[in-house]
């Protein structure tokens, strides 16, 4: 298992957290951007982020909570992100904006929150890289894992094998060193506060690791 922190709640500068995440054994940076719209807050302007990013060395792992997905790819493609993940449910481009991510060489995701049923992603699976099960609301940091993530994890992990497919499965929210005892079936998790909100993140992510060989 692969593990992508989120720098979004952590008691120093975004510049500092991401220099401790950088010096981690961290596999990925994962970027969540807020528009003020789909989640309510905001927290980046595309310079501001580009000035952030500019010297980061971990492959990205973006995570857009925005409205309109489509006409930031192309400034974010600036960033040569890994992945580039976006709601179902905001846009009603949904191929479009996979094809334009896909145009930059950019591996394509697609979330949904906890209430959107499971199935509304099944159309897409076969063109995607990636499936980010969100397993708080989306919009904050240090949120209390929800239960129901567990069973929407293993029905995706079962279609995925069932129908031959290979994208990967990610989870966002909440996870710390109990609560990934219970998504041992994913292939990245995502992390924040359980890492960012400590003195020491190799050991906070050794402990994750160390939970799930895979
Ligand atoms: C929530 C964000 C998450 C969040 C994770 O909307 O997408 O990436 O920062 O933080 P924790 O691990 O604290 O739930
Ligand atoms: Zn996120």
């Amino acid at each position: 298992m692969k593990i992508s922190v989120s720098y979004l709640s952590s008691d120093y500068s975004p510049e500092k957290t991401i220099y401790l995440i950088e010096q981690s054994n961290a596999d990925y940076l994962h970027v969540d951007l807020m528009d003020g719209g789909f989640v309510p807050r905001k927290n980046f302007t595309i310079q501001s982020l580009t000035n952030l990013l500019k010297n980061h060395e971990l492959p990205l792992d973006i995570h857009l909570m925005v409205f309109d997905p489509l006409i930031y790819i192309k400034d974010l493609s600036r960033l040569q992100p890994e992945y580039i993940t976006f709601h179902l449910e905001s846009t009603k481009d949904i191929v479009k904006t996979i094809s334009e991510i896909k145009k930059y060489q950019i591996k394509a995701g697609l979330t949904l929150r906890p209430d959107t049923p499971l199935e509304e992603i099944y159309p897409y699976l076969s063109f995607i890289d990636l499936v980010l099960i969100m397993s708080v609301n989306p919009g904050l940091g240090g949120q209390k894992f929800l239960e129901e993530s567990v069973n929407r994890l293993e029905k995706l992990y079962e279609y995925r094998q069932a129908n031959n497919l290979n994208f990967q499965i990610s989870i966002d929210g909440g996870i710390n060193n109990e609560t990934i005892k219970k998504v041992s079936l994913v292939d990245i998790a995502v992390s924040g506060s359980y890492i960012c909100k400590s003195k020491d993140y190799t050991k906070q992510i050794t402990s994750l690791k160390e939970t799930n060989q895979k």
